[in-house]
Parts: structure tokens; sequence; C-alpha cells
């Protein structure tokens, strides 16, 4: 048994040598949930008190558009853990698609690095980066996609539950964000019942949830897009929401706090599934949440997408989920590297 794990491993890790994660469509099921594997063998062996020696000598870049505190810090973390080097930088002070073409950077970058972890608005950038660099390049969040964060989900999920396939998982808010369409199909790839649940103004693209579904008829998992958060919850065994604004989209406050007002996950809602007191529900959110007093916007709104009674209950996995995109990040180095 344990040599056949081993030999998995090896595999895996051959088999992703050089490879880039622009989105989850690049990993097979079998890639992905090899890494969620990884991930957890990793978090196991750092617990234990080994370190390093896995990135030895390796150089990481890390271009940020975007803000970040969980993904920054994981990336940075994860190289430094495993004896290689994480540069940091902003897009702001590189020449970056302003002095210097997306596609020149590339090639730069791609002579002194390793492999490139990239923040940013448009997908076609990342995409651009992998294109010219030569080395792997992971997405760490675009407009379209958040490939990272579901590895880290995903791995969150199958350390409390065991396992994946079979289980319920409730997306409630914005529908067609970032978060929600790669966990959309990171949750189908799995074999697992996803649930989108947003106001018809904001739910997933047809194309998206298409793509989703038909990955899930292949592994034998669900995806429907609901709009009525009572009966979308019922059953669920994780609910997951993340903020109602994404960056970049900030001139649409005030709409979306009109639309997502009623998607709010609360207690009557964690309630409305059915499970909390079997303990068969977590909440999971990609974190930054506005959930207490302690932001400006929430000392003047109150809480927005998640009350503090859910986000600080015991069923509430969501700093679990933060230290796991350590975890699946390393896996994710250490796998393409
Ligand atoms: N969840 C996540 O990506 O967090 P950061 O924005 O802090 O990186
Ligand atoms: N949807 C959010 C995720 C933040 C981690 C955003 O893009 O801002």
């Amino acid at each position: 048994m344990k040599k056949k794990a081993a030999a998995g491993k090896k595999n895996l890790i051959a088999d992703l040598k050089g490879r880039s994660l622009l989105t989850l469509n690049d990993l097979s099921d079998d890639e992905m949930l090899g890494l969620i594997e990884l991930a957890r063998e990793l978090k196991k062996r750092r617990a234990s008190g080994v370190r390093g020696g896995l990135l030895e000598g390796r150089h990481v870049a890390l271009i940020f558009e975007k803000m970040s505190t969980r993904t920054r810090c994981a990336a940075s973390v994860a190289a430094a853990d495993e004896g290689a080097t994480a540069d940091y930088l902003s897009s702001k002070e590189i020449h970056f698609g302003k002095k210097e073409s997306v596609r020149d950077t590339a090639r730069v970058l791609g002579r002194m690095f390793d492999g490139i972890l990239f923040r940013g608005f448009a997908q076609s950038v990342v995409e651009e980066l992998a294109k010219h660099s030569g080395i792997p390049v992971w997405n760490g969040l675009t407009d379209d996609s958040h490939p990272t964060q579901v590895l880290a989900d995903l791995m969150t999920i199958q350390e409390h539950f065991g396992k994946l396939a079979g289980l319920k998982v409730v997306y409630m808010g914005d529908g067609r964000n970032n978060v929600a369409t790669s966990l959309m199909l990171g949750c189908a790839k799995a074999g697992m019942d996803f649930v989108n649940c947003a106001p018809p103004e904001l739910e997933p693209s047809k194309k998206a949830t298409s793509a989703a579904a038909g990955e899930a008829k292949r592994t034998g998992g669900s995806v429907r897009v609901e709009h009525d958060p009572l009966t979308a919850v019922k059953g669920a065994n994780v609910v997951y929401t993340d903020v109602w604004v994404s960056m970049g989209e900030e001139a649409q406050f005030d709409e979306r706090l009109r639309l997502l007002r009623p998607y709010q996950v609360n207690m009557n809602l964690m309630r409305a599934t059915g499970n909390v007191k079997s303990g068969k529900v977590i909440f999971l959110h990609c974190l930054p949440a506005f959930h207490d007093n302690e932001t400006d916007l929430t000392r003047e709104l109150g809480p927005l997408e998640v009350t503090d009674d859910v986000f600080e209950a015991p069923f509430s996995l969501v700093f679990d989920e933060a230290e796991n995109r350590m975890h699946t990040i390393k896996a994710l180095f250490v796998a393409t590297l």
C-alpha cells in the first residue's frame, strides 16, 4: 500500500514537472487530487519539524497587481520552508506592461527565475507570462479564476470529512466571480454536488456552468444554479461564501449590497442546511471576510457576506483553510519545479 502511494507521488511529480497552473482545467482530476494529497503530506512533514531541501536553490518571482495577504505569504513561506527564494514584485514597482511589454518581462524573468506566481486582473496576462517565460507560471488570482484557492478549499474539506466525492457544497453570493467559478469547476472534478446560489443578475455564465456540469457528469458529481438561499442549502455539507465586491469592482458596491443582502450567510441559513446539530456541515470563506465590526466598512454597515456568529462558530474552518493555502502552494511548487 505504502509502495503504491509512493509510486503515485513519483508519477505526479514527474507528470507535473515544468507545468503551469492557469486554471483548474490545466490539471486532470487525478493530478488535482494528487496535489491535495501531497499538500497533506507536506503539512504532516512540517508539523513533525522537518523542513528544507525540496526546493533547494530554486527562485520564484511573485508578481502582484492586486493586494494580497494569504496568497503572498503562503508563497513566500512555502518557498522559504523548502530552501527556495521568493521575490515579491509589485507590478507598480517593475516595468510591467508600462515601460516594457508583459511578453518581454516574461522572457527576462524566465532567464533568472524557476517559476512565476502572478496575481492580477486579466486572465490574458497570466497566459502571456506562461507563453513567453518558458518556466511554470501559477495563477494566484485573476478576474476570472483562483485555482490555488480551490486546492486549499478541497484540502480543508477532505481533512474534515475524509472524502470529497458525494459531499454537497453550496456557494452563496456573487456566483460569477473568480472564486465561485473556480470552486464550481474544482468540486465538479472531485465528484461533488455543487450548488451555485446567486441572484439571477450574478449567476455564473452559461459557458462556465456547462463546462463544470460536463466535468461533473464524468465524475458522478452534479452542478446546479439556484436563486433561493433556503432551498439551496438544504442538506449542504459545506456552505461557502466570498466578498460581495471583488477587487477591481469597487464601482459596483451599492448595487452588490442591494442584490446580495438576501444571500448573507447567517445562523438562520446555516440551520436551514439541517446539518448543524449533527455536525455534518462546515463553513468556508476564502478570506478576507466582512464579518465583524473591526473594519471601516463593517463599523458603518454591519456584517456583509457572513455574520460573526457563523464566522466564529466551531463549524467554521476558515483559518484551517487559510493555513492550507500554504501547504497547497508548496505542493504546487514542489510538483512543478
Ligand atoms: N484568499 C486569498 O486569496 O487571500 P489574499 O487576497 O489575502 O491573498
Ligand atoms: N473574489 C475575491 C477573492 C479574494 C481572495 C476578489 O477577487 O477580490
